[in-house]
Protein backbone atom coordinates (compact mmCIF):
# COMPACT_ATOMS: atom_id res chain seq x y z
CA UNK A 1 0.00 0.00 0.00
CA UNK A 2 1.34 3.33 -0.89
CA UNK A 3 1.21 5.77 2.11
CA UNK A 4 1.58 9.02 -0.04
CA UNK A 5 -1.70 11.09 -0.97
CA UNK A 6 -1.92 13.90 -3.47
CA UNK A 7 -4.87 15.10 -1.92
CA UNK A 8 -2.54 16.73 0.74
CA UNK A 9 -1.04 18.17 -1.82
CA UNK A 10 -3.13 19.65 -4.56
CA UNK A 11 -3.20 22.42 -6.49
CA UNK A 12 0.12 24.10 -4.21
CA UNK A 13 2.81 26.02 -5.86
CA UNK A 14 4.62 22.76 -7.00
CA UNK A 15 1.41 21.01 -9.28
CA UNK A 16 1.06 24.83 -10.67
CA UNK A 17 4.50 24.63 -12.06
CA UNK A 18 4.13 21.05 -13.11
CA UNK A 19 0.51 21.70 -14.79
CA UNK A 20 1.50 24.50 -16.48
CA UNK A 21 4.69 23.19 -18.53
CA UNK A 22 2.59 20.32 -19.39
CA UNK A 23 0.27 22.30 -20.98
CA UNK A 24 2.72 24.04 -23.30
CA UNK A 25 4.45 20.71 -23.80
CA UNK A 26 1.22 19.40 -24.84
CA UNK A 27 -0.21 22.08 -27.06
CA UNK A 28 3.23 21.63 -28.59
CA UNK A 29 2.55 18.03 -29.48
CA UNK A 30 -1.26 18.95 -30.90
CA UNK A 31 0.68 21.82 -33.65
CA UNK A 32 1.15 18.76 -35.58
CA UNK A 33 -1.21 17.02 -37.69
CA UNK A 34 0.08 13.44 -37.00
CA UNK A 35 -1.49 11.44 -33.71
CA UNK A 36 0.34 11.61 -30.90
CA UNK A 37 0.29 9.78 -27.37
CA UNK A 38 0.54 10.84 -23.39
CA UNK A 39 1.54 8.23 -20.92
CA UNK A 40 0.93 9.67 -17.30
CA UNK A 41 3.05 7.44 -15.20
CA UNK A 42 1.57 8.44 -11.79
CA UNK A 43 -1.59 9.47 -12.55
CA UNK A 44 -2.95 10.34 -9.03
CA UNK A 45 -6.71 10.45 -9.03
CA UNK A 46 -7.30 13.03 -11.93
CA UNK A 47 -9.18 15.46 -9.59
CA UNK A 48 -8.88 17.10 -6.01
CA UNK A 49 -11.61 18.47 -3.91
CA UNK A 50 -9.67 21.27 -2.08
CA UNK A 51 -12.80 21.11 0.41
CA UNK A 52 -12.15 17.61 1.48
CA UNK A 53 -10.75 17.40 5.04
CA UNK A 54 -6.99 16.44 3.91
CA UNK A 55 -6.47 19.31 1.59
CA UNK A 56 -7.85 21.59 4.01
CA UNK A 57 -5.09 20.28 6.61
CA UNK A 58 -2.20 22.64 5.80
CA UNK A 59 -4.16 24.34 2.61
CA UNK A 60 -1.08 23.81 0.50
CA UNK A 61 -3.43 25.28 -2.62
CA UNK A 62 -3.38 28.57 -1.03
CA UNK A 63 0.49 29.18 -1.57
CA UNK A 64 -0.44 27.61 -5.10
CA UNK A 65 -3.48 27.78 -7.47
CA UNK A 66 -4.76 30.00 -4.57
CA UNK A 67 -2.69 32.93 -5.86
CA UNK A 68 -3.27 32.57 -9.15
CA UNK A 69 -6.93 32.50 -9.22
CA UNK A 70 -8.08 35.66 -9.35
CA UNK A 71 -4.96 36.96 -11.20
CA UNK A 72 -6.21 38.85 -14.42
CA UNK A 73 -2.57 39.80 -16.03
CA UNK A 74 -1.14 36.16 -16.23
CA UNK A 75 0.97 36.06 -19.30
CA UNK A 76 -0.98 34.48 -22.75
CA UNK A 77 1.53 31.22 -22.25
CA UNK A 78 -0.55 30.67 -19.01
CA UNK A 79 -3.92 31.37 -20.10
CA UNK A 80 -5.09 27.69 -21.31
CA UNK A 81 -3.76 26.03 -17.90
CA UNK A 82 -5.97 28.64 -16.11
CA UNK A 83 -8.62 27.91 -18.41
CA UNK A 84 -8.69 24.81 -17.71
CA UNK A 85 -8.32 24.92 -13.37
CA UNK A 86 -11.72 27.39 -13.65
CA UNK A 87 -13.50 25.02 -16.09
CA UNK A 88 -13.54 22.52 -13.41
CA UNK A 89 -15.24 25.28 -11.37
CA UNK A 90 -17.93 26.77 -13.41
CA UNK A 91 -19.43 29.01 -10.69
CA UNK A 92 -16.02 30.69 -10.25
CA UNK A 93 -15.27 29.73 -6.61
CA UNK A 94 -12.22 27.82 -6.20
CA UNK A 95 -13.08 24.12 -5.25
CA UNK A 96 -11.64 21.35 -7.24
CA UNK A 97 -8.29 21.55 -8.59
CA UNK A 98 -7.71 19.16 -12.00
CA UNK A 99 -4.91 16.82 -11.77
CA UNK A 100 -2.86 15.89 -14.45
CA UNK A 101 -4.47 13.32 -16.07
CA UNK A 102 -8.07 15.57 -16.21
CA UNK A 103 -5.70 18.56 -17.95
CA UNK A 104 -4.51 16.07 -20.56
CA UNK A 105 -8.20 15.22 -21.46
CA UNK A 106 -8.37 19.05 -22.21
CA UNK A 107 -6.14 19.46 -24.61
CA UNK A 108 -5.73 16.21 -26.14
CA UNK A 109 -7.65 15.78 -29.65
CA UNK A 110 -10.07 12.93 -30.88
CA UNK A 111 -7.35 10.93 -32.70
CA UNK A 112 -5.00 11.27 -29.80
CA UNK A 113 -4.53 8.49 -26.81
CA UNK A 114 -3.68 9.22 -23.19
CA UNK A 115 -2.50 6.06 -20.95
CA UNK A 116 -2.53 6.47 -17.26
CA UNK A 117 -0.96 4.12 -14.58
CA UNK A 118 -1.65 4.59 -10.72
CA UNK A 119 -0.55 2.33 -8.40
CA UNK A 120 -2.91 3.25 -5.08
CA UNK A 121 -5.55 1.26 -4.92
CA UNK A 122 -8.33 3.91 -3.84
CA UNK A 123 -6.40 6.46 -6.08
CA UNK A 124 -6.43 4.03 -9.26
CA UNK A 125 -10.48 3.78 -8.77
CA UNK A 126 -11.46 7.10 -8.24
CA UNK A 127 -9.55 7.64 -11.46
CA UNK A 128 -10.78 4.60 -13.73
CA UNK A 129 -14.64 6.13 -12.44
CA UNK A 130 -13.65 9.30 -14.17
CA UNK A 131 -12.53 8.20 -17.04
CA UNK A 132 -14.97 5.64 -17.30
CA UNK A 133 -17.01 7.04 -20.59
CA UNK A 134 -13.76 8.51 -22.69
CA UNK A 135 -12.35 6.05 -25.30
CA UNK A 136 -9.21 7.87 -25.71
CA UNK A 137 -8.07 7.18 -22.01
CA UNK A 138 -6.62 3.98 -20.97
CA UNK A 139 -6.07 3.40 -16.91
CA UNK A 140 -4.02 0.86 -15.61
CA UNK A 141 -3.56 -0.50 -11.95
CA UNK A 142 0.18 -0.60 -12.66
CA UNK A 143 3.59 0.08 -11.63
CA UNK A 144 4.72 3.16 -13.42
CA UNK A 145 8.31 1.80 -14.14
CA UNK A 146 6.60 -1.51 -16.10
CA UNK A 147 4.10 0.60 -17.75
CA UNK A 148 7.44 2.20 -19.25
CA UNK A 149 7.80 -0.91 -20.38
CA UNK A 150 4.63 -2.39 -21.43
CA UNK A 151 3.66 1.03 -23.42
CA UNK A 152 6.74 2.46 -25.07
CA UNK A 153 7.22 2.71 -27.93
CA UNK A 154 3.76 3.78 -28.72
CA UNK A 155 2.39 3.14 -31.42
CA UNK A 156 2.08 6.37 -33.17
CA UNK A 157 5.88 7.06 -32.43
CA UNK A 158 5.14 10.76 -31.00
CA UNK A 159 3.97 11.61 -27.78
CA UNK A 160 5.00 13.31 -24.23
CA UNK A 161 5.50 10.72 -21.00
CA UNK A 162 5.19 12.36 -17.54
CA UNK A 163 6.79 10.78 -14.70
CA UNK A 164 5.80 12.77 -11.48
CA UNK A 165 6.84 10.29 -8.59
CA UNK A 166 5.72 11.06 -5.05
CA UNK A 167 9.20 10.13 -3.80
CA UNK A 168 7.87 8.02 -1.11
CA UNK A 169 11.14 5.89 -1.21
CA UNK A 170 14.70 6.19 -1.13
CA UNK A 171 16.73 5.93 -4.02
CA UNK A 172 14.10 7.29 -6.67
CA UNK A 173 16.36 9.65 -8.14
CA UNK A 174 18.54 7.08 -9.16
CA UNK A 175 15.20 4.89 -9.98
CA UNK A 176 14.33 7.72 -12.07
CA UNK A 177 17.71 7.74 -14.33
CA UNK A 178 17.56 4.35 -14.80
CA UNK A 179 13.97 3.97 -15.94
CA UNK A 180 14.79 7.25 -17.82
CA UNK A 181 17.71 5.69 -19.82
CA UNK A 182 15.92 2.13 -19.99
CA UNK A 183 12.89 4.03 -21.78
CA UNK A 184 15.70 6.51 -24.36
CA UNK A 185 16.70 2.80 -25.78
CA UNK A 186 13.23 1.79 -26.12
CA UNK A 187 11.88 5.11 -27.60
CA UNK A 188 14.92 7.62 -28.32
CA UNK A 189 12.02 10.43 -29.93
CA UNK A 190 9.66 10.62 -27.22
CA UNK A 191 9.38 13.89 -24.80
CA UNK A 192 9.96 12.91 -21.34
CA UNK A 193 8.83 15.36 -18.57
CA UNK A 194 10.46 14.72 -14.96
CA UNK A 195 9.24 16.35 -11.67
CA UNK A 196 11.29 16.24 -8.82
CA UNK A 197 11.31 18.49 -5.35
CA UNK A 198 14.17 20.47 -4.80
CA UNK A 199 16.26 18.53 -2.00
CA UNK A 200 19.36 19.10 -0.02
CA UNK A 201 22.53 20.20 -2.59
CA UNK A 202 23.91 16.40 -2.71
CA UNK A 203 21.12 14.52 -3.84
CA UNK A 204 20.36 17.25 -6.82
CA UNK A 205 24.22 17.32 -7.49
CA UNK A 206 23.95 13.08 -7.89
CA UNK A 207 20.77 13.40 -9.65
CA UNK A 208 21.76 15.84 -12.22
CA UNK A 209 25.29 14.23 -12.74
CA UNK A 210 23.58 10.24 -13.01
CA UNK A 211 21.30 12.13 -16.01
CA UNK A 212 24.27 13.70 -17.35
CA UNK A 213 26.18 10.11 -17.46
CA UNK A 214 22.69 8.51 -18.79
CA UNK A 215 23.61 8.99 -21.93
CA UNK A 216 20.70 10.83 -23.17
CA UNK A 217 20.87 13.92 -25.30
CA UNK A 218 18.82 17.45 -25.01
CA UNK A 219 17.67 17.48 -21.44
CA UNK A 220 15.82 20.77 -19.95
CA UNK A 221 16.39 21.73 -16.90
CA UNK A 222 13.56 23.94 -15.30
CA UNK A 223 13.40 24.60 -11.51
CA UNK A 224 11.63 26.96 -9.35
CA UNK A 225 12.68 27.71 -6.04
CA UNK A 226 9.68 29.29 -4.13
CA UNK A 227 11.49 29.65 -0.44
CA UNK A 228 14.78 30.13 0.86
CA UNK A 229 16.97 26.94 0.50
CA UNK A 230 15.86 25.46 3.98
CA UNK A 231 15.91 22.02 3.74
CA UNK A 232 14.95 20.70 6.92
CA UNK A 233 11.42 22.77 7.03
CA UNK A 234 9.83 21.70 3.66
CA UNK A 235 10.42 21.69 0.05
CA UNK A 236 11.31 24.66 -0.66
CA UNK A 237 11.38 24.59 -4.80
CA UNK A 238 10.97 21.65 -7.91
CA UNK A 239 12.25 21.21 -11.06
CA UNK A 240 11.67 19.43 -14.36
CA UNK A 241 13.94 17.71 -16.55
CA UNK A 242 12.63 17.82 -19.97
CA UNK A 243 13.81 14.84 -22.62
CA UNK A 244 13.19 16.38 -25.94
CA UNK A 245 11.76 19.44 -25.80
CA UNK A 246 10.04 20.48 -28.84
CA UNK A 247 10.77 23.75 -30.56
CA UNK A 248 10.56 26.86 -28.78
CA UNK A 249 9.75 25.35 -25.53
CA UNK A 250 12.48 26.66 -23.92
CA UNK A 251 11.84 30.28 -25.34
CA UNK A 252 8.21 30.19 -24.14
CA UNK A 253 9.00 29.02 -20.84
CA UNK A 254 11.29 31.49 -19.82
CA UNK A 255 8.97 34.08 -19.09
CA UNK A 256 6.09 32.21 -18.22
CA UNK A 257 8.15 30.47 -15.11
CA UNK A 258 9.84 33.88 -14.39
CA UNK A 259 6.09 35.54 -14.07
CA UNK A 260 4.91 32.09 -12.28
CA UNK A 261 8.43 33.05 -9.62
CA UNK A 262 6.78 36.40 -8.68
CA UNK A 263 3.15 35.32 -8.04
CA UNK A 264 4.53 31.95 -6.08
CA UNK A 265 7.48 33.47 -4.22
CA UNK A 266 7.23 33.74 -0.36
CA UNK A 267 8.56 36.68 0.78
CA UNK A 268 10.60 37.52 -2.89
CA UNK A 269 12.52 34.22 -2.11
CA UNK A 270 14.26 32.13 -4.31
CA UNK A 271 14.47 31.85 -8.58
CA UNK A 272 13.50 30.50 -11.60
CA UNK A 273 15.87 28.97 -13.55
CA UNK A 274 16.42 26.96 -17.09
CA UNK A 275 19.26 25.04 -18.69
CA UNK A 276 20.37 22.75 -20.75
CA UNK A 277 21.57 19.54 -18.85
CA UNK A 278 22.88 17.88 -21.65
CA UNK A 279 22.65 19.57 -24.69
CA UNK A 280 21.92 18.86 -28.37
C1 LIG B 1 2.54 13.37 -7.25
S1 LIG B 1 1.22 12.24 -7.36
C2 LIG B 1 0.66 12.36 -9.01
C3 LIG B 1 -0.04 13.60 -9.38
C4 LIG B 1 -0.51 13.65 -10.80
N1 LIG B 1 0.54 13.30 -11.75
C5 LIG B 1 -0.99 15.05 -11.13
O1 LIG B 1 -0.18 15.88 -11.57
O2 LIG B 1 -2.18 15.32 -10.93
C6 LIG B 1 2.04 10.70 -7.43
C7 LIG B 1 1.13 9.50 -7.59
O3 LIG B 1 1.93 8.37 -7.91
C8 LIG B 1 1.38 7.23 -7.30
N2 LIG B 1 2.48 6.25 -7.25
C9 LIG B 1 3.49 6.17 -6.36
N3 LIG B 1 4.36 5.20 -6.71
C10 LIG B 1 3.89 4.67 -7.88
C11 LIG B 1 4.35 3.67 -8.76
N4 LIG B 1 5.48 2.99 -8.51
N5 LIG B 1 3.65 3.42 -9.87
C12 LIG B 1 2.51 4.11 -10.15
N6 LIG B 1 2.01 5.07 -9.35
C13 LIG B 1 2.70 5.34 -8.23
C14 LIG B 1 0.86 7.73 -5.98
O4 LIG B 1 -0.15 6.89 -5.48
C15 LIG B 1 0.32 9.13 -6.37
O5 LIG B 1 -1.04 9.06 -6.70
Amino acid sequence: MLAYRHLFHAGNFADVFKHALLVRLLLALGRKDKPYCFLDTHAGTGRYDLAHPWAQKAREFENGIGRLWDRKDAPAALAPYLQAVHAENPDGKLRFYPGSPLIAKRFVRPGDRIILTELNKTDFAELKALFERDRRVAVHFLDAYQGLKAFLPPQERRGLVLIDSSFDRAREFERITKALRQAGERWATGTYAVWYPLMAPGAMLAFARSAKQSGIRRILRLELLVQERDFDITVPGCGMLVVNPPWRFADEARPLLDWLWRALSVAGAGSATIDWLVPE
